[in-house]
């Protein structure tokens, strides 16, 4: 198997790493970084639960050769919190009893975080189609975008 040197940013810190060509980006985090915050669901695309940040768009690290990442910036959900302040999506989410089992958690706050990059005030509609990805088997869903909603209130009061 071949191997590639790929060097990228992962929550602000530069990385050189010999990645195998078939290695994911998120085995890559997972294995190689230990930053298993970042969860392995389905393999194939579907759950949202591997979801990180990749240069400024949610990705589905599952479906992402580590290999193709040279020169990428990658967030994840354990760059989120900075100098042990949480981000407000994790407050929020916290606060609204937006996580039950936890499992899909870290995949929505990275999904939500990039929404709320993009677009600081969303509509409920607009919340709901960034997290159609991101599938969650315990909350049904409107505890998490209360949760969103309250995390834009928050980043506007910052
Ligand atoms: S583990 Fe990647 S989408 Fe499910
Ligand atoms: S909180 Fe359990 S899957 Fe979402």
């Amino acid at each position: 198997m071949a191997t590639h040197r790929i060097t990228l940013t992962i929550n602000g810190s530069t990385e050189q790493l010999d990645v195998p060509s078939n290695l994911t980006l998120l085995q890559m985090l997972r294995e190689k970084l230990a930053l298993t915050g970042t969860k392995n669901g389905c393999m194939a695309g579907e759950c949202g639960a591997c979801t990180v940040i990749l240069n400024g768009e949610p990705v589905n690290s599952c479906m992402v050769l580590a290999a193709e990442c040279d020169g990428a910036d990658v967030r994840t959900v354990e760059g989120l919190a900075k100098d042990g302040v949480l981000d407000p999506v994790q407050e929020a989410i916290i606060d609204r009893g937006g996580v039950q089992c936890g499992f899909c958690t870290p995949g929505v706050l990275m999904s939500s975080r990039a929404l709320l990059d993009r677009n600081p005030r969303p509509s409920d509609e607009q919340i709901r189609e960034a997290l159609l990805g991101n599938l969650c088997r315990c909350t049904g869903y409107l505890r998490i975008i209360d949760a969103v909603q309250e995390a834009a209130r928050r980043s506007a009061a910052l």
